[in-house]
């Protein structure tokens, strides 16, 4: 992490400058910290996403004006600052009657779960989904936005102290860790499930495989499994890697299997146009109380560490935000 004072940079002509009122914390961060990212390697400034008011726009700018109130999105981190200064594609403008912990908290999420449960995932009435961590930010999202699809059943693995709160979300077999979670999802779907969002990789993506009824799909969208303790292991990261490999065409082809992967960061560097009608999308269907983005706890900037704990130590129920 790193701390930056200054005055807040001037928008070129299409940026939009935004004065911070709240930021939300990701599991991607944890990959930051332990230098797992690609794009973003410490030191760095965290955050992929956060809310504010819009104090300055470029003269390009024509969708946004100051005192609009935003949802920001940072792909490449950044987002906790006081003060932001980003592309006007990197804002979308929110009710101002929405709280900022809830403007801040949706987009990674909620745009994850959209895109690979409807999209990529083609879930239908009578369907069936996996959901790894359904406790968490994208747990959470993709078991409302599955709900949204007639009689679906869902299943989600969870620490067991959070089962009552994501069955009050629409958890349908809440799975704890104690058990295997492809014994207990075959206990009551024998034939399997439709879709499996795998956010965890290695020898669990083979797992998600056993567990896909005939048309059934894998949606790889993360490697939880790389994330040991606080520290990272590369021993790990590369057991990860290598286990994920397996996927045989001629076992797809006679399972009558598919698998995909996602990346948000790359759907919008790829598909601009997707990303927003999905953003827009998903905000209409918070404005109509269709979903309800849930807050576990709100920190303040000087304690980042600490609210990253509380993702990287398993506490979360729902989004951590910080706050300048
Ligand atoms: N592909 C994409 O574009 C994309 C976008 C967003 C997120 N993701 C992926 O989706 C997954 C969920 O992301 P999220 O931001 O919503 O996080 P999150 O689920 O809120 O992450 C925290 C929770 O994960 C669980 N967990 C399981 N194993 C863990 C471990 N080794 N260390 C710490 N926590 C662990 C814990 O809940 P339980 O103990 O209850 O399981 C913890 O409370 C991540 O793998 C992330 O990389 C992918």
């Amino acid at each position: 992490m790193v701390e930056k004072d200054g005055p807040p940079p001037e928008p070129l002509p299409d940026q939009v400058t935004v004065e911070v009122k709240a930021c939300a914390l990701n599991f991607y961060d944890i990959y930051i910290r332990q230098g797992l990212s690609p794009d973003t390697q410490p030191p760095c400034t965290l955050g992929l996403e956060c809310a504010g008011v819009v104090v300055a726009v470029g003269e390009e700018v024509d969708t946004v004006k100051p005192g609009d109130h935003v949802a920001v999105h940072c792909p490449k981190g950044g987002a906790c600052a006081e003060m932001i200064t980003v592309g006007v594609d990197s804002v979308l403008v929110v009710p101002p009657e929405m709280s900022f912990d809830v403007a801040a908290s949706f987009t990674v999420t909620y745009l994850t779960a959209y895109f690979t449960v409807f999209h990529m995932g083609g879930l239908r009435e009578g369907g069936s989904v996996l959901i790894h961590s359904a406790a968490g930010g994208v747990g959470w999202a993709a078991t409302q936005l599955a709900k949204t699809v007639p009689q679906v059943t869902v299943f989600g693995t969870a620490s067991q102290h959070k089962h009552q709160a994501i069955k009050d979300n629409g958890v349908d077999f809440p799975i704890h860790y104690d058990q295997d979670y492809e014994t207990e999802v075959l206990k009551q779907r024998p034939q399997g499930v439709s879709l499996v969002l795998d956010n965890l990789s290695g020898t669990d993506f083979t797992k998600s495989q056993n567990l896909l009824e005939p048309l059934g799909k894998v949606v790889l969208i993360g490697a939880r499994s790389m994330v040991g303790k606080e520290q990272r292991n590369l021993w790990q990261v590369f057991k990860v890697w290598w286990d994920t490999k397996n996927v045989t065409p001629y076992s797809l082809v006679m399972n009558n299997h598919s698998i995909a992967g996602f990346n948000l960061n790359e759907l919008r560097n790829k598909d601009p146009a997707n990303f927003n009608r999905g953003w827009k999308k998903i905000l209409e269907m918070i404005t109509a109380k269709k979903l309800q983005p849930r807050i576990d706890s709100v920190w303040k900037f000087e304690n980042i560490i600490e609210a990253s704990k509380q993702i990287s130590e398993r506490k979360n129920i729902g989004k951590v935000i910080i706050k300048p």
